[in-house]
C-alpha cells in the first residue's frame, strides 16, 4: 500500500513558554504541516488552548496548521479556527450531533475538512461522509494527553480504511495519531498511512530536527 508520507509534529509537546522557537525549529524542519491540538475539558479529559493562541501560532508558522478540534459540537467554532489560521479542520465523529452538515460547513469555509475516530469507534463512522472528507483521523491512543503508548489495534482499522477508500473511490488522506515514534513510523506507512502525527516523539528528542529527518526517512 502505497502513502504519500506526510509528517505533522504536534505541537502539544513543544515548550509553551517558547512556542515561537519551537515553530521556527518546525519551520526549518522537513516536517509537512504543525498539528495543533485543541481541547476543551468535556470532550477529553483535559484543556490545552483555543483559538486566540492559534492566531499567535499562525503568525509565525510557514507551513500548513492542521488543527484537531477535541471539543463537543465543533460546528460552533469551526468558523473561528478557520479565521484564526486554520488549513485543515479535524473534528471528531463522536462530538457531532451532526456530522455530514459540520463537514459541509468546514469546506463552505474554505479549508480542508478532516474526521477523527477514537480507537473504540469503527472505521464505519465514515461510509457516510466519504464524499465530504478530505482526511480521516485514526487515533492510535485515547484523546487528552501527549505522551501515550500506541494501541495495536489501529492496524487493523488503517487497513479496513485503506480498503473502504478504495472501494468508494474516496479521495482522502489518512493520518494517525497518538504514540507515533521512530519504532513504529516505518510500519504505520507501509501499512497506508499517509500523515503520520507525532508529539512527544519529536519534541522529547535529544534533537527534534534531527528526529523529523529520521521520521521523514521512514
Ligand atoms: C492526543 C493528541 C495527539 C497527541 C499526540 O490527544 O491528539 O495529537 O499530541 O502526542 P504523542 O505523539 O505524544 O502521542
Ligand atoms: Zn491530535
Amino acid at each position: 500500500m502505497s502513502s504519500v508520507k506526510l509528517l505533522s509534529p504536534s505541537l502539544l509537546s513543544a515548550d509553551f513558554g517558547h512556542l515561537a522557537n519551537d515553530i521556527t525549529m518546525l519551520n526549518n524542519s522537513e516536517c509537512d504541516w504543525l498539528h495543533v491540538d485543541v481541547m476543551d475539558g468535556d470532550f477529553v479529559p483535559n484543556i490545552s488552548f483555543g483559538q486566540p493562541v492559534l492566531k499567535h501560532i499562525k503568525r509565525f508558522a510557514a507551513k500548513p496548521l492542521d488543527v484537531h478540534l477535541m471539543v463537543t459540537e465543533p460546528s460552533r467554532y469551526v468558523r473561528e479556527f478557520v479565521d484564526a489560521g486554520a488549513a485543515w479542520v479535524t473534528v471528531h465523529a463522536e462530538a457531532c450531533r451532526h456530522l455530514d452538515r459540520t463537514l459541509r460547513l468546514v469546506r463552505e469555509c474554505g479549508v480542508k475538512s478532516g474526521v477523527a475516530l477514537n480507537p473504540a469507534t469503527p472505521v464505519s463512522a465514515v461510509e457516510n461522509v466519504v464524499e465530504l472528507c478530505d482526511l480521516v483521523l485514526l487515533m492510535s491512543v485515547n484523546p487528552g494527553f501527549g505522551g501515550q503508548k500506541f494501541i495495536e489495534n489501529t492496524y487493523k482499522k488503517i487497513e479496513q480504511l485503506c480498503a473502504l477508500r478504495s472501494s468508494r473511490g474516496g479521495e482522502f488522506l489518512i493520518s494517525v495519531d497518538g504514540g507515533v515514534n521512530d519504532k513504529n513510523a516505518a510500519n504505520l506507512y507501509a501499512a497506508g498511512c499517509d500523515v503520520l502525527v507525532a508529539g512527544n516523539a519529536v519534541f522529547a528528542a535529544p534533537n527534534p530536527t534531527e528526529m523529523i529527518s529520521r521520521l521523514k526517512k521512514m
